[in-house]
């Protein structure tokens, strides 16, 4: 229902790619790549404080990567632990609740720890939270809610006659959290690869050639620029969003 140039912007969404194909140009190991894939998220939670967003949520490991070597999984794992020990500091000062949204049971027990500790410290924080999509697939995703669902209609405690979306969406992990408004993908890739498929079904798309590491604040706020020119229709007409007032006259 926004006009152009005012779209509320409370939850921006990004598939963080690219971090090997940048290590790989400067005939570095993909590791590296990921570790100024890392140093580069840090920056991007500074400016979503920065512009007082709501949520920033960050595609970190999907349930697909499990198929890549499994050195560059162990080293990705070893980042993430080195991630939530060294981070759990300023997300407190921040004040920045952390959620997981995926299957973050099944990561190795060396990152379990650190995950709880920051989760647990953070979690009464109300104003900004960072979603972390760890071992997350919208496919798994969909078929753990609809697990959950039927659970709870064999249970008595769930009526599939009153099934609707803004019911249905409370079994997902994203439950409580607002849609995505804007998803970036960086590196190029035009595609989702099984991203909050759902969740963004009315999201804004935006795609940018820069590699994640490499991806900084001016982009970040590029990306968000695009964002506020568009139009946002859900199923409206251009008219209907650009003048609400008159329609909820004439409809009236
Ligand atoms: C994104 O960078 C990070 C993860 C998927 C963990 P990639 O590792 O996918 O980098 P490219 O796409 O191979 O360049
Ligand atoms: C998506 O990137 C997953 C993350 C950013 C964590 P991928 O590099 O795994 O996606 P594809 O394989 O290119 O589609
Ligand atoms: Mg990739």
């Amino acid at each position: 229902m926004s006009p152009k140039g005012h779209n509320r912007l409370r939850h921006v969404a990004i598939i963080m790619d690219g971090n090997g194909r940048w290590a790989r140009q400067r005939g570095l190991p993909r590791i590296e790549g990921h570790r100024r894939g890392v140093e580069n998220v840090r920056q991007i939670i500074q400016v979503a404080r920065e512009i007082e967003l709501e949520h920033l949520t960050l595609f970190a490991f999907s349930v697909e990567n499990w198929q890549r070597p499994p050195d560059e999984i162990a080293s990705l794992m070893d980042l993430l632990e080195l991630f939530l020990k060294r981070n759990i500091k300023d997300l407190i000062k921040n004040e920045v609740r952390l959620n997981v949204i995926g299957r973050p049971e099944e990561l190795p027990d060396r990152v379990q720890k650190p995950l709880h500790k920051a989760l647990e410290q953070t979690a009464h924080f109300t104003e900004r939270q960072l979603n972390v999509a760890l071992n997350y697939g919208s496919r798994t995703e969909v078929l753990d809610a609809v697990r959950a669902y039927a659970e709870a209609v064999r249970e008595g405690k769930e009526d599939p006659r009153n099934l609707d979306w803004p019911h249905f969406e409370n079994y997902l992990y994203t439950r409580g959290v607002p849609d995505p408004d804007l998803l970036i993908r960086t590196s190029g890739e035009s595609r989702i690869s099984n991203f909050l498929l759902m969740q963004c079904a009315y999201s804004e798309l935006f795609f940018s050639p820069v590699f994640w590491p490499e991806f900084g604040r001016e982009h970040f706020l590029k990306a968000i620029e695009s964002y506020q020119q568009r139009e946002r229709r859900f199923g409206k007409t251009g008219e209907q969003v650009q003048h609400p007032t008159d329609h909820a006259i004439a409809n009236s």
